[in-house]
């Protein structure tokens, strides 16, 4: 199947849909050229930083992917991507970010997957279905695309020796979070009742003496309690890098994103972020439609301090000791609401203001907000994004597929 894909050199196109490593390969050859010559397992400049490894960039195509793929480059690494280009999140083809040798293949398919990692130093495990998605239908695609997609990658990361990954995890592991009561101290609500959330009473309550709560910051060492299928797939991708560092004498490190939001966000579908879904909204000459009563609290994180995070884990995560994980959340540390989200988006579009639906999502939780101090004490990240400034920039800023 030949076919010219959007953008793409006619060569590259067809190296891409025929998995054809040789072509890839040869092309990768005229691209190392942008690499800067370099192989190897690299070596640390003057600032500190690993320049030169060989990354695997899965999902490397997608909205966070690309945003590392480009800082990968950028230090001076050679960045292979494998990306299966979900059709939910590529409406339109691509050939992947540029800089990199683009592989297009799906995770869990382990031949592919065996041979992109020749030569790989370190993984970078990007690849998932994200969102809420549609409805249970969808429950078989995230558990495949996600863990059954990780576990076809640790196991062909054992065979190969490669002893380094990071991984994408996120918020959602944590549920409902850290609340606490005026009585009885730190409590942890279970999921909210459907006659509550169509009562419009959104707050969960004490689940010892109904009283109301205040929510927390959460910390790497919380319980982990997933409200929805995507969440329980993001747990069990955890679970399995550690049964596969304990294994293998593999180390893992995972960042738990929060909302991350920025250029190149695929525009509005079921697995598309909530910034997202207000951006489109506006495109459209439509008010952003906030759910429950837009009190939700989060914290947006913009995709290029994701990408940073991720370049200091990909520095650090040679470090850990052998059989080891190490969690970190991944924040800004400014805590927003939903409807704040809404009205700074509508405001910098210059469009209708946000309306309040009352609507809910049931595997949607009330408040979960992040404590990043791990990471900027061990791995020395900062956000470095403010918010206005984000949000102004992410108004004007084109979304994947418009
Ligand atoms: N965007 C967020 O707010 C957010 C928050 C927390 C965690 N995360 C995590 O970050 C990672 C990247 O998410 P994103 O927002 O960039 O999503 P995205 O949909 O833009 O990117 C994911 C990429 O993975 C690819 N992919 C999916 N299944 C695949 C498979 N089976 N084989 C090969 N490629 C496959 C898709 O084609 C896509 O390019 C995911 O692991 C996600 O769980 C994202």
């Amino acid at each position: 199947m030949e076919q010219q894909r959007n953008g793409c050199p006619r060569e590259y196109t067809i190296a891409a849909m025929r998995h054809d490593t040789r072509v890839t390969r040869a092309i990768s050859t005229q691209e190392t050229l942008t690499f800067h010559g370099l192989g190897g397992v690299g070596h640390r400049d003057a600032r500190g930083y690993r320049r030169g490894m060989h990354v695997l960039v899965t999902g490397g195509a997608g909205f966070v992917g690309s945003a590392v793929v480009a800082r990968l480059v950028e230090r001076g690494h050679r960045v292979r991507v494998l990306d299966a280009l979900l059709p939910a999140v590529h409406p339109e083809t691509t050939c992947g970010p540029p800089g990199a040798e683009f592989r297009l293949g799906d995770v869990r398919d382990a031949t592919v997957v065996e041979s992109a990692l020749d030569g790989v130093d370190v993984v970078c495990h990007q690849a998932a279905m994200v969102g809420l998605g549609l409805d249970l239908e969808d429950a078989p695609d995230y558990v495949g695309c996600n863990d059954l997609g990780t576990a076809v990658l640790l196991s062909a990361m054992a065979r190969k020796r490669v002893t380094d990954l990071v991984l994408a995890g996120s918020m959602v592991v944590y549920g409902e979070g850290r609340y606490l009561c005026s009585r009885h101290g730190a409590v942890a609500p279970g999921p909210r009742a459907r006659a509550d959330l169509d009562a419009g009473r959104f707050e969960p309550p004490c689940p010892h003496c109904g009283r109301p709560l205040i929510s927390a910051l959460v910390g790497e060492d919380a319980p982990l309690d997933p409200r929805n299928v995507y969440a329980a797939s993001k747990v069990a991708q955890e679970h399995l890098a550690a049964a596969w560092a304990r294994a293998s004498g593999g180390r893992a490190l995972v960042l738990r994103y929060h909302n991350v939001y920025g250029p190149g966000m695929p525009k509005d579908t079921p697995y598309a972020g909530v910034a997202s879904l207000f951006r489109s909204a506006l495109a459209r000459g439509e008010a952003p439609r906030v759910f429950e009563d837009g009190a939700q609290r989060r914290d947006f994180v913009h995709v290029t301090d994701v990408a940073g995070a991720n370049m200091a884990a990909i520095d650090a995560v040679g470090e850990l000791p052998e059989g080891s994980v190490r969690r970190y959340n991944v924040g800004s540390g400014t805590v927003r609401t939903i409807g704040e989200m809404a009205a700074a988006l509508a405001g910098a579009w210059g469009g209708p203001a946000p309306v309040v639906t009352g609507e809910y999502r049931l595997g949607d939780v009330r408040h979960i907000t992040a404590d990043s101090a791990r990471l900027r004490r061990e791995l020395g990240w900062r956000a470095r994004t403010p918010f206005e400034e984000g949000v102004r920039a992410f108004a004007r800023e084109p979304l994947r597929g418009e």
